[in-house]
């Protein structure tokens, strides 16, 4: 096996099969038609191996919100480890990242269906753990618990999964059949944890998976967000629409990281970014246009407003949020401080702020030549802004297709990506050692 290039980035894509700017599904082309398809999203998984991306990631939310609101890109249709178990049978090389949310379910559980994906992919799964602000009222939960309290019960649940994870030695398996013993009892160790959340004896009642653990990505950029993220992740995915704001966050995700004892280049910092690709600017400004066009406009303010938890209904289209509707509250997370930003010091109409919305939600969304998008992204990974990108695809599979045979053969290209994976697991593509158990650690 190949080490991993440290030149070369990495590459995730954001895997929304309605396409991830806001109505694009209106498109002609779309195959809006096989949303919840396995074949449709099948077909974009294969571009993005043949492209050979990092890993194809899926968010999750457990409510029907935003459906209902009229945007659909985030719908439920495609759970996460559902879809990720049937991609896995017909996938040999890509990274398999879900989202699960450590407010709704149980660790015991979690650990099971992650280190089980591991297994089926060959070592290739990833979990993306989010805190989720909405939907506890299909849990019973009549209001959202505050986030400090979210975050607290998400680090004693990572906490429990990754002892969870560890709790089989590696070499249990001993699959005798002359004892008649299968595992060596002896080398599978209840837990015993008894925390604020959570009281699990253990131990998991399946083998350590290829990686030993399934790698770990993180979306939360507030306070608590980093902490965790800062002592857990292998990965980070972040909005970070501009060059500088996004190098001081790397600079201190890392300085976090080291202050805990960990490499620094063991936690990769990977913001989103939209792509609209054309072989001139003219093209692609064209089809950014074109993009816009789709935008259901009433739809697209409510869902500002949603956002933003602001009733926009008496604001005209080419009006400015006032600047003191916005509250200071930190615990409206930094994706608010962006739309903030945006509308208040950038001067944006609300039109604007539902296109731009509708572009990126938060990220960096460039219009351009291949040849330009790839000249931002590798400013951006050469001024320490980011270990890599996490790719929105615009439109589906047409916006995707020009990523893939456009774009990611570009970056290839000028040596920032790589031409064939290097290893097998997840974890080997991304240049990332396979843990040893924390039990090892003791023993040793
Ligand atoms: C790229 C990216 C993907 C995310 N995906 C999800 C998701 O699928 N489900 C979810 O509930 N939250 C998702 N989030 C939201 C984060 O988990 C987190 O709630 C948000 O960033 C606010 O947290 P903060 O206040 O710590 O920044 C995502 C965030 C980012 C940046």
């Amino acid at each position: 096996m190949a080490p991993k290039n440290p030149k070369h980035m990495v590459l995730t894509t954001f895997m929304l099969p309605a396409g991830y700017h806001k109505d694009s599904w209106r498109m002609e082309g779309s195959r809006s038609e096989e949303l919840a398809n396995l074949d449709f999203v099948y077909d974009l998984t294969k571009m993005a191996e043949d492209a050979k991306l990092d890993a194809i990631f899926f968010g999750d939310i457990v409510h029907a919100n935003t459906v209902m609101r009229g945007d659909i890109k985030m719908n439920g249709f495609y759970e996460p480890m559902t879809v990720l178990s049937a991609l896995a049978a017909r996938t040999k090389n890509i990274g398999l990242i879900g989202t699960v949310s450590t407010s709704f379910s149980e660790p015991y559980n979690v650990a099971r269906q992650m280190a089980g994906l591991d297994h089926m992919s060959g070592g290739r799964a990833g979990w993306n753990i989010v805190t989720s602000s909405d939907g506890f009222q299909n849990f019973g939960i009549t209001e959202a618990p505050d986030p400090a309290t979210r975050y607290r019960r998400a680090t004693e649940f990572v906490d429990v999964v990754q002892k969870l994870w560890d709790s089989w030695e590696d070499d249990a398996v001993t699959n005798n059949k002359e004892t008649g013993w299968y595992v060596d009892a002896a080398k599978i160790h209840p837990i015993n944890h008894r925390g604020e959340f959570f009281s699990v004896e253990g131990a998991i009642n399946m083998p350590r998976s290829p990686q030993g653990r399934p790698v770990l990505v993180q979306a939360g950029s507030s306070g608590p967000g980093m902490e965790l993220g800062s002592s857990v992740a292998d990965g980070i995915y972040t909005a970070q629409p501009m060059k500088e704001p996004s190098v001081e966050f790397y600079a201190k995700f890392k300085a976090m990281a080291e202050a805990k004892g960990r490499r620094a280049r063991d936690v990769q910092i990977i913001p989103g970014i939209l792509p609209i690709l054309g072989d001139t600017q003219a093209e692609a400004d064209e089809l950014a246009e074109h993009l816009a066009n789709h935008i259901h406009l009433d739809n697209g303010r409510v869902q500002v407003g949603a956002d933003l938890k602001m009733d926009l209904s008496s604001l005209a289209f080419n009006e400015s949020i006032p600047a003191e509707w916005f509250s200071d509250d930190p615990a409206l997370g930094s994706r608010y401080q962006i739309y903030r930003r945006k509308s208040v010091d950038q001067g944006m109409s609300l039109r604007e702020l539902i296109v731009d919305l509708a572009r990126s939600t938060g990220h960096q969304w460039m219009a351009g030549t291949p040849a330009a998008v790839a000249d931002r992204m590798i400013d951006w990974f050469d001024s320490k802004a980011c270990d890599g990108f996490n790719l929105n695809s615009p439109f589906n599979p047409g916006g995707f297709k020009l990523i893939c045979d456009k774009l990611v053969p570009e970056l290839t290209e000028r040596g920032y990506f790589r031409s064939e994976y290097e290893g097998s697991t997840l974890r080997d593509n991304l240049g990332l050692s396979r843990p040893s158990s924390i039990r090892t650690n003791v023993l040793a």
